[in-house]
């Protein structure tokens, strides 16, 4: 026989030993011949039962010992593992039962290093709308059926309604001419913070949008391996950008917030619905009560919350995050407001760009002409003639494009 053939055959034969150590006393015994195997004489032959030596740690159970009627006594369902192991040893599904529950079990670690080290599956929680589950699985469930559907959905809406409304309305506004009669509406300043917040804020849109939605559109077109590697490196990208976003959100609430505080003349804006219910621009200060509204309640607010939850998922921010209930609650927040600010961010982006006439020169160079002033912040323009704002607030008057502005009249 070729020598590799026979040894195989034997390393088969003694592999099959223990097997039959293991087997029960009135099992069938196997003949002579099966005993050398199917060479006959050319495989050992056992003369002596296998042994081996007693561990004292590990007592090794039966199979065979199952008693597979156990499932029918009494009480069987309630027993706990040591009851089960005696008569079904190895069938662990008590002990697994109250995992799956939360229970909590010993554990050597320190709870200030591994708070939750004893702990596999965490407890059961109530959410609304839901079955009771455990966390970790209701979590799973809140991301997967509520925030990345809806989320979705809402973004389709806004973009729909948008293009919408301007295939059927167009750009809003009246073209001005430009004149050399020019306001300062953003200082150098003020738009240095809003383009950094603003290249930021698009940054982690788009990484967190793949890393939340990639595998439904990015993954069926550009395949599993680089599907993955980019999702891997925009979730650095993001992480990344984040304190950017920090920052430079923080300059803009402090820069804007002035100018953002409700007064009179937003709520008659409001109760006109910003001009929709007539063809004239409601009256408003240096921002009206829509931009105010976008700045209280898809910036300010819910940046901070998207700013917070962020370093928490990051865990930058000490003592938080250490336990899987803190990031669960980290990252719902995280993801839904995000979704609510890039929602309402994509029409600010509209309102800013196409939908507007006008009004991406304010943001771009920084001064609008004084007819876009009027139609469109009768108030502040007004204040300026009026002398209570500076029409320029920033550097030279040299400095201005086109021609200097002309100053307040009074
Ligand atoms: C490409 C993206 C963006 C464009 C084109 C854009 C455009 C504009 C424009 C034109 C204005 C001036 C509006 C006016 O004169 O009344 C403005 C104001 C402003 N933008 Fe943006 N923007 C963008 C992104 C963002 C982002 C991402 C944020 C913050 C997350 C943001 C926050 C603000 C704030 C706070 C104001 C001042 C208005 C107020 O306080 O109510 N912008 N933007």
């Amino acid at each position: 026989m070729h020598p590799t053939l026979s040894s195989l055959l034997l390393a088969a034969t003694l592999a099959g030993v223990p097997a039959l150590a293991q087997q029960p006393a009135n099992a069938p015994q196997p003949t002579a011949a099966a005993q050398a195997g199917p060479v006959g004489n050319a495989a050992p032959v056992l003369t002596e039962p296998l042994t081996r030596p007693a561990t004292a740690a590990v007592r090794s159970q039966n199979i065979f010992d199952v008693k597979p009627d156990a499932s029918n006594e009494t009480g069987y369902a309630a027993q706990t593992n040591g009851e089960r192991a005696r008569v079904q040893p190895g069938n662990n599904a008590p002990m697994w039962r109250q995992v799956a529950q939360g229970a909590t079990g010993y554990t050597s670690l320190p709870a200030s290093q591994a708070p939750e080290a004893g702990n596999l599956i965490q407890e059961f929680v109530d959410y609304p709308f839901m079955r009771e589950t455990n966390a970790g699985e209701a979590w799973r469930q809140v991301r997967n059926r509520w925030i990345l559907p809806y989320g979705a959905a809402l973004l389709a809406i806004v973009v729909l309604a948008l293009a919408l409304f301007f295939v059927t309305k167009g750009p809003l506004g009246r073209e001005h001419p430009d004149s050399p009669r020019k306001f300062e509406r953003f200082t150098p300043f003020e738009r240095a913070a809003h383009w950094a917040n603003a290249f930021a804020f698009i940054v982690l849109a788009a990484s967190g949008l793949v890393i939340a939605f990639g595998k439904f559109f990015l993954l069926p077109v550009l395949g599993l391996s680089i599907a993955g590697w980019l999702a891997y490196a925009l979730k650095y990208v993001h992480n990344f950008m984040g304190p950017l976003f920090a920052v430079s959100l923080t300059i803009v609430i402090l820069t804007f917030v002035k100018d953002n505080i409700a007064n009179r003349a937003d709520f008659h804006w409001l109760t006109r619905l910003g001009g929709m219910l007539g063809d004239a621009q409601v009256p408003s200060h240096r921002f009206n009560a829509g931009e105010k509204g976008l700045f209280w309640w898809g910036i300010t607010i819910p940046g901070v919350v998207v700013v917070g939850s962020g370093l928490v998922l990051d865990k930058l921010i000490p003592g938080v995050g250490e336990l899987r209930a803190h990031m669960q609650l980290a990252h719902m927040l995280h993801a839904s407001l995000a979704l609510w600010m890039v929602a309402l961010i994509i029409g600010h982006i509209y309102m800013g760009t196409v939908g507007m006439r006008g009004a991406y020169r304010a943001m771009k160079d920084g001064y609008v002409t004084e007819g876009w002033a009027d139609e469109h912040h009768k108030l502040w323009a007004d204040d300026i003639r009026a002398g209570r704002i500076p029409a320029q607030r920033s550097g030279e008057a040299s400095a201005l494009p086109d021609a200097a502005p002309t100053p307040a009249r009074t």
